[in-house]
C-alpha cells in the first residue's frame, strides 16, 4: 500500500495465521479469556501479504483498531481474508478448513488449554451468599500439534508460538525447547512474556527453534520486524 515493494518470495503461496486469544463461554454473558491482542498475528498477516502471500487470518477476538494494521481499505490493499472466531472451536474449525489449501500455518493464536465444561444457555444468577458450583474444565483440542500430526499438504510447513516466562523448573528456552520437540511443528517462535515483555507490547524479542528444538534464528524489534524474521526462517526452510 503505496510502500516501496520489497521481496515477492511468498509470491503464489496460500499462509493461514492465528491471531488474538479465545474466549470460552462460561455462560451467555461471561467467559474465559486472555491478554493476546493480536499485534503479532496481525504483523505476520500483512508481512507475508507484502511478500507476495494470499493469506487468511483467522482472528479471534481481535479489536478492529488492531486488524487496522493489515492496512485494509487503503489503495492497493494487501491480499488477506480476515475469517472472525470466538472460542478456540471455532478456531480450530476455521484454522483446519484453510490449511487444506495451505502452504503455511502460523499459529500466533494464544488458544485457551481448557473450556467449561457445559455452558448453560441461560445466565447464571447470582443468589446472595450462595456462590455456584467451581466451573469445571474439560481440555481443549492441541490445534498446533494436531497439524503437525496431519500435514494436510505436501511440503506443508507448521510454526507454533510459545510465550515462556521461565519459572523454579526451567529458563525460557528450556522450556521452548521441551515444547518444540513435544509439538511436532517445524519451527517455534519463542518469546519471554513478563513485566513489560509480550502480551500487550509494541516491540517483541523472539527466539526461533526447529523441531528439534535448536536455535535457526533470532529477532528483535517491532512485531513486523519479528514476522519478517519468521517468513525469512520459513522460506528457508521450504526452499
Ligand atoms: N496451541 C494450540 N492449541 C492449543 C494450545 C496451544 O494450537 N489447545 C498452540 C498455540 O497457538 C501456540 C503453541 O500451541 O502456537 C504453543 O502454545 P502454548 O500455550 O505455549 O503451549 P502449551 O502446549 O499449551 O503449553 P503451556 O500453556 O503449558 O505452556
Ligand atoms: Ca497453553
Amino acid at each position: 500500500a503505496g510502500e516501496p515493494a520489497g521481496a515477492q518470495d511468498l509470491a503464489g503461496r496460500h499462509v493461514v495465521v492465528s491471531a488474538g486469544g479465545t474466549r470460552e463461554p462460561i455462560d451467555p454473558v461471561r467467559f474465559i479469556g486472555n491478554r493476546s491482542s493480536g499485534r503479532q498475528g496481525v504483523a505476520l498477516a500483512a508481512a507475508a501479504a507484502a511478500r507476495g502471500a494470499r493469506v487468511t487470518l483467522v482472528a479471534a477476538n481481535v479489536e478492529d483498531a488492531v486488524l487496522e494494521g493489515l492496512g485494509a481499505g487503503r489503495a492497493g490493499a494487501a491480499d488477506v481474508s480476515v475469517v472472525p472466531v470466538g472460542s478456540t472451536a471455532q478456531l480450530a474449525d476455521a484454522v483446519h478448513t484453510a490449511a487444506a489449501t495451505a502452504d503455511v500455518v502460523v499459529m500466533a493464536a494464544a488458544v485457551a488449554d481448557f473450556r467449561p465444561e457445559a455452558t448453560p444457555d441461560a445466565k447464571i444468577k447470582k443468589v446472595p451468599g450462595r456462590p455456584p458450583e467451581p466451573i469445571r474444565l474439560v481440555e481443549n483440542p492441541d490445534i498446533l500439534a494436531g497439524l503437525a500430526r496431519e500435514r494436510r499438504r505436501a511440503g506443508q510447513v507448521v510454526v507454533g508460538f510459545a510465550a515462556e516466562t521461565g519459572d523454579a523448573a526451567a529458563g525460557v528456552l528450556e522450556h521452548g525447547r521441551d515444547k518444540a520437540r513435544r509439538k511436532g511443528a517445524d519451527l517455534l517462535v519463542v518469546n519471554a512474556v513478563g513485566a513489560g515483555q509480550g502480551f500487550g507490547t509494541a516491540s517483541n524479542e523472539v527466539t526461533v527453534l526447529d523441531g528439534a528444538g535448536e536455535v535457526v534464528a533470532r529477532a528483535a524489534g517491532s512485531k513486523r520486524v519479528v514476522a519478517d524474521a519468521v517468513w525469512d526462517t520459513v522460506v528457508k526452510v521450504s526452499s
